[in-house]
């Protein structure tokens, strides 16, 4: 299988303490990227709720909750855990390479 060498690098380990997120735009699309229990994972920064964004939610374990209505997503599969929201996160894969944080470009697709 051909190497992906679409990554693009949006992020610093550094900046992004454990239990906070920080949001970054690609393409148009925002995305939160969230330092949790088992390390760092890229979610959309859209709520699937009331589409508001995700980013300045409490993010315990590898969970984060909506600041506005409290919906819980698992930030390792995007799933859905708690209502009101119904339909998962979109997620994004991402690596890392010491520091820095990337994206891969084929998962904005
Ligand atoms: S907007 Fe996120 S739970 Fe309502």
């Amino acid at each position: 299988m051909p190497e992906n060498n679409n990554f693009l690098s949006v992020a610093d380990t550094s900046d992004i303490e454990l239990g906070h997120s920080q949001s970054v735009q690609i393409d148009g699309i925002d995305i939160l990227i969230c330092h949790a229990e088992d390390g760092f994972f890229a979610v959309e920064d859209l709520c699937t709720h009331s589409m508001i964004p995700l980013c300045g939610g409490q993010i315990e374990g590898n969970y984060i909750m909506c600041p506005l209505h409290g919906a819980v997503f698992d930030l390792t599969d995007g799933s859905v855990q708690s209502p009101p929201a119904f339909e998962d996160l979109r997620t994004f894969k991402l690596k890392i390479d010491g520091t820095s944080i990337s994206i891969d470009s084929d998962s904005l697709k």
